[in-house]
This record gives C-alpha cells, structure tokens and sequence, in this order.
C-alpha cells in the first residue's frame, strides 16, 4: 500500500492534508530523509514531524474502561474513544470494542481492528471466560450460588437459560463471577433475578488476562503473548 493512503488509514488526516505533510516534507523515514507520498517503504521507518507511526492494522489493545464512559463511536456523552489517542477512532479498519460494557461498568475493555480475531474472542466455542466483580444493593439471602451454577436460570424474555456461572462471595454484598457466555446486562440481569441490585459492576479479567494495576483510564497495546493469556493458552 502507497505510504499516503496508510498514514490516511491510521487516522491522521485526510488524504489532501497528509499530501500537505509531504510537501511540507514533515513525512521522513528514520534518518531524515524527505519521504515521497507514492513510496513503498516498511512504516517502521517512518516519521512524522520525527515521531514513529501508530501500530498498524492487527493492533489489540486493553483498556481500563472507568465508570461513565460509553462503549460507542457517536452517543453523546463520554466515549471510550476519548480515552485513546483521538485519531485511533477514525483508523480503517475500525478500532471496535471486543464485547461491551454498561456504560455503568468499569474494568478491563478490549478493543482490536482484526475482525476474525474479535470473532474468535466473543465466539462461544472459544470459552473466553470474563470475570467481574459485582457489589450489591442488599445481602445476599444465600441461594444465590446455587442459582447461578444449576444451568437453568431464564433471564426476563429469554427463552434459553443461562450456562453455569461460578459465583465467589467475599462479602455479604460483594461477590466474583465467572462468566462463559456475554448476554445483554447478564450480571446486573441475573441479580434482578434474584431479588437483588447491582450497585457497582467491575470486569478484572478477560481469559487470563487481568487488568494488573492499569489505572483507570489508562490503556496499553497487547502482544502475542497477552493475545494467549486471552484464549488462555498462557
Ligand atoms: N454484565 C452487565 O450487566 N453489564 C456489563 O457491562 C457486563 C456484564
């Protein structure tokens, strides 16, 4: 692919713009050198304004979604996509969520532009299991465990029951869960189910792969390595 319609794809401008930075020779490779817009060169060489390129297409990153902020390129309100670099939501491809949460909802959010990848991460044959953190309005009244593992609980106008969900409790109002399967509100619904409230609602982990004291906010790209703590290969 021309250099131009690259640096276009990554969302740094619009394809007349970036042919300004040409002219204006702010695209250089790593030593200097005043770039052409038709070259074919590796874009890990490249500078702009001497600074290196963002990731290319196949980029996977994590972030700490904080309460408030919506999993959405246009609702109004706060946007995940203000907490990335504000070019990363116009990349093509598009930078998605993997999944949603609850604009309610904080904790571990991915975000990669590989669709097939994004498949293979939400497909139920996959068995990425998601792990949240749920503080609740009242005490648990006791069955609540059971409940959740016996495979039979029907949420509210659904008409296949939920798969098992292993429930910790820590506190009398604070309990972990383990989800296989990713149905619409599932936590806050299932304590619906049971007479209860979700007050707070936080996802630590995904597969593995857990959040490791990334600030709220924050977010980091992924490497192979993470991508197999994902699928729970390390
Ligand atoms: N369950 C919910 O209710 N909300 C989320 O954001 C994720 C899981």
């Amino acid at each position: 692919m021309k250099l131009l319609r690259h640096i276009a794809n990554l969302g740094y401008g619009s394809r007349r713009e970036i042919a300004g930075w040409f002219l204006d020779g702010r695209i250089t490779d790593a030593n200097g050198a005043v770039l052409d817009e038709d070259t074919r060169v590796d874009p890990a060489q490249v500078r702009i304004d001497g600074e290196p390129l963002d990731p290319p297409p196949g980029l996977v990153l994590m972030l700490h979604k904080p309460v408030g902020y919506t999993c959405s390129t246009k609702d109004p309100g706060r946007l995940i996509y203000d907490l990335l670099p504000r070019r990363y939501r116009y990349r093509d491809p598009l930078l998605s969520p993997v999944g949603r949460l609850d604009r309610d909802t904080s904790g571990l959010l991915l975000l990669t532009d590989d669709g097939g990848l994004l498949h293979r991460i939400i497909s139920p044959k996959s068995h990425v299991s998601k792990c949240y953190e749920a503080t609740l309005a009242q005490d648990l009244r006791g069955d609540e465990a059971a409940v959740f593992a016996g495979g039979s609980l029907l949420l509210e106008s659904e008409k296949t029951p939920l798969l098992p969900v292993p429930m910790e409790t820590l506190q009398p109002r604070l309990v972990r869960l383990t989800l296989h399967e990713g149905r619409y509100h599932q936590v806050r619904r299932m304590f619906a189910a049971v007479g209860n409230h979700v007050a707070a609602l936080h996802r630590f982990q995904v597969g593995n792969l857990a959040l490791d004291g990334l600030p709220a906010g924050q977010w980091r790209a992924l490497d192979a390595t993470d991508i197999d703590r994902v699928f729970g290969r390390a």
